[in-house]
């Protein structure tokens, strides 16, 4: 059965001041997969991602959500409430909170101001602590404080508070950058796990092995623009793919 789509991307362009970032982007990104965007530095691939979780407007074109909301009209808070959670390219944990107690705040945030005003979680609050925890491989690090965490561990921890909020479209930006080898062979693993049919992730990323290993397409860009859509394979064999960026250096 076809998946119905999560995202899509119609048409979008984004000038700061006469600068094109990205210019006539069309994209369609449906549930259950998990679609890598790659390109060079300055391809625009950040700035895809501020449009689609509101931190950036259109100059034209269209974003939406299951092809019904329209993204472009809402606010940041809005968005997030849809249930499209984003990782940034740093950690942003509370490093003087336990690990727990950072997934604890992430729960009683995707339950609303109410719940989050409550000091004890409920039963089925608990039980989503601990199958984030065990998502991301830190159940046995939990008293630990999330500032004594290793980079990659953090960078768990971070999408394990996404994850509390049980996301329907989860953007990360450079997930592994920074990481050992293991702990990216850790992520391709945390990747996969967190893929869903009622769920599409979208992740840049540099390192093509990664790509390779976590994603069902591949979209590259290039100054802005769709330069090919495929398979990790079909894409590293597209000539215009290696001349203008995995082919450099
Ligand atoms: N707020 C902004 N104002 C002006 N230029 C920007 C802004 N954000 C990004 N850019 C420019 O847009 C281009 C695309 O940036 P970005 O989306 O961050 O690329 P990538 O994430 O692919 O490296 C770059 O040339 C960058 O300098
Ligand atoms: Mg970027």
């Amino acid at each position: 059965m076809k998946q119905s789509t999560a995202l899509y991307v119609n048409g979008l362009s984004v000038n700061f001041g006469g600068f094109a970032a990205l210019t006539n982007l069309t994209l369609e990104v449906p549930y259950g997969q998990t679609r890598a965007i790659i390109g060079a530095n300055g391809a625009g691939k950040t700035t895809l991602m501020d449009v689609i979780t509101g931190k950036t407007r259109p100059t034209s074109g269209e974003v939406f959500l299951d092809k019904t909301v329209d993204l472009a009209g809402l606010d940041e808070a809005a968005i997030a409430r849809l249930g499209i959670g984003r990782k940034f390219q740093k950690p942003s944990v509370f490093e003087n909170l336990p690990v727990q107690k950072n997934v604890e705040l992430a729960v009683r945030k995707g339950r609303g101001f109410v719940a989050m005003l409550m000091s004890r979680l409920n039963a089925g609050q608990s039980q989503r602590v601990e199958e984030v925890l065990d998502t991301i491989g830190l159940a046995a690090e939990r008293d630990r404080l999330a500032g004594t965490l290793s980079h990659g561990q953090k960078q768990w921890l971070e999408i394990g508070m996404l994850l509390a909020a049980e996301p329907r479209v989860l953007l990360l930006d450079e997930p592994v950058a920074g990481m050992s080898d293991e702990e990216t062979a850790r992520t391709v693993g945390l990747i996969k796990r967190l893929a869903a049919p009622q769920r599409a992730i979208v992740v840049v990323e540099h390192d093509m092995d990664f790509v390779s290993q976590v994603a069902d397409l591949v979209t590259v860009l290039h100054e802005g623009q769709v330069l090919g859509e495929g398979s990790m394979d079909m894409v590293r064999r597209d000539p215009r793919v290696i001349q203008v960026y995995l082919g450099r250096g």
